[in-house]
């Protein structure tokens, strides 16, 4: 007889340790056991839609057999080789050729890492390494924003402005300094200029507060993700790329969920016609089918790399990794060939239009918003003020239990219930959805 959901979980409780470990969350979890499209299903049999792609990564969905045959393929070839100085493979060299003719004009260089904290810590260590080299050792710091998401090392921890983070883990590294996100919804606007100028010029601030040569980068998620899907104002990072240009601050765009499409375009500051100096991918480029992030350099950082005379003594044992870059190149070709961007666009307008529609007026639905295949919808006690639930009444961990019953698997922020499917998802599955948040949210709250 097959193994149940809950004799498995029971077994995983004796000897895993899980990301978020929480006993009481885990009690009553999933153990996955197959996946097809946008589909999950658990050792039960249940069938749930993947509502954030994993972790806002399998864009292409689960059961895709060119994915598994470019790892397999290159497993037999060559399974490892060290990506070192003095060292590469070809699937490493075509894919950088390949993200070379597809990222922003003035990005052309490439490293590779396991994920996405892995690349935050890169451009951290980059951007150190840029200004000490160029004479500018003083220039250090890095400024993000609030709800901002960018890893779990301690520097990415120190990056990362949720909150709920870092207490356990305290003193984060010196040197991180926030500000707040332009967050439409909620942004106050005390400048007599637009909101999106307003929030930009908060960069401008702390960066004269903390003495322009002293900061090294500006880290910035083109759309907020995890922290609550949050989409910028159009006038927001026209105003930053000004200012971050004014004083010499690299501008450093973490695409580890935007990049490949996620948002309507393969790389979300295309958006606003922004370019920045470096960006940060992992996720989607692999369609989370191998662990794959890494970084892009804009021409002048990689002239710096190319011709310093100290080593940038930056390596990891899995930077480049064969299979990784294999996968990856199939993914791309996929993503390409398919146009799945442009699927994003309109299936993203599809799902925002309809949860507009389903939830807007509903009396504790605060905000409902997205950008491309990235929606969220905002729970509030009081829509007037906007003031938030208490975290006693669990409206989230409410939402997330009556969505699961229905058939949704996704992730909230506090009560911000977040929706990232694949871009394979179809149109029924997309409007499934829907229904399912709103007889999750009526659940709750009548
Ligand atoms: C924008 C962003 N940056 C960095 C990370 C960290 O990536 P990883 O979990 O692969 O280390 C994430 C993960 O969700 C992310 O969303």
């Amino acid at each position: 007889m097959a193994t149940t959901n809950a004799e498995l979980i029971s077994r995983d409780q004796s000897h895993l340790i899980h990301p978020l470990h929480n006993r009481t969350v885990h009690q009553s979890g999933h153990v996955w056991v197959a996946g097809d499209g946008a589909v999950l299903t658990d050792a039960d049999g249940k069938e749930y839609i993947d509502g954030l792609s994993g972790l806002w990564n399998v864009v292409l969905g689960h059961g895709r057999h060119e994915l598994v045959e470019a790892a397999a393929k290159q497993m037999r070839e060559l399974p490892y080789c060290s990506g070192y100085a003095g060292s590469s493979n070809p699937k490493a060299i075509e894919l950088a050729e390949r993200l070379a003719a597809i990222a922003y004009p003035t990005i052309n260089r490439f490293f590779f890492t396991s994920g996405g904290s892995e690349a935050s810590e890169t451009s951290f260590k980059t951007a150190r390494y840029y200004w000490r080299m160029r004479g500018q050792p003083e220039k250090t710091k890095v400024i993000s924003r609030q709800w901002g998401y960018h890893g779990l090392t301690m520097a990415a921890m120190s990056a990362t402005g949720i909150s709920s983070y870092w207490p356990m883990f305290e003193p984060r590294v010196p040197g991180f300094i926030q500000i707040a996100s332009p967050y439409p919804y909620r942004y106050e606007v005390a400048d007599n200029v637009s909101p999106g100028v307003a929030a930009a010029n908060e960069l401008e601030q702390a960066i004269l507060r903390e003495g322009p040569d002293t900061v090294a980068m500006f880290l910035v998620e083109p759309v907020q993700g995890a922290g609550g899907v949050i989409a910028p104002q159009d006038d927001y990072f026209p105003r930053i790329r000004e200012i971050c240009n004014q004083y010499e601050v690299l501008l450093v765009a973490d695409e580890v969920i935007t990049a490949f499409g996620r948002t309507g375009k393969m790389f979300a500051l295309n958006h606003w016609d922004v370019q920045p100096d470096m960006i940060q991918f992992a996720k989607a480029i692999t369609s989370g089918y191998f662990p794959l992030g890494g970084i892009g350099v804009s021409d002048q950082i990689a002239e710096v790399l190319d011709t310093a005379d100290a080593v940038w003594m930056h390596a990891f044992t899995y930077s480049a990794h064969p299979v990784g870059c294999a996968v990856a190149l199939s993914t791309l070709e996929i993503i390409e060939n398919e146009k799945l961007p442009d699927q994003a666009a309109s299936k993203g307008d599809r799902l925002l239009q309809n949860l507009q529609a389903a939830l807007s007026d509903h009396p504790h639905v605060g905000d409902v918003r997205g950008k491309g295949l990235m929606c969220a919808v905002e729970y509030v006690a009081d829509k007037g003020t906007k003031a938030e639930f208490p975290p006693e009444e669990r409206i989230g961990i409410r939402l997330h239990a009556e969505t699961q019953k229905r058939g949704l698997f996704s992730r909230l922020r506090g009560d911000v219930f977040c929706l990232a499917p694949p871009f394979v998802t179809t149109d029924e599955q997309l409007d499934r959805i829907v229904e399912i948040l709103r007889d999750a949210t009526d659940a709750v709250f009548n």
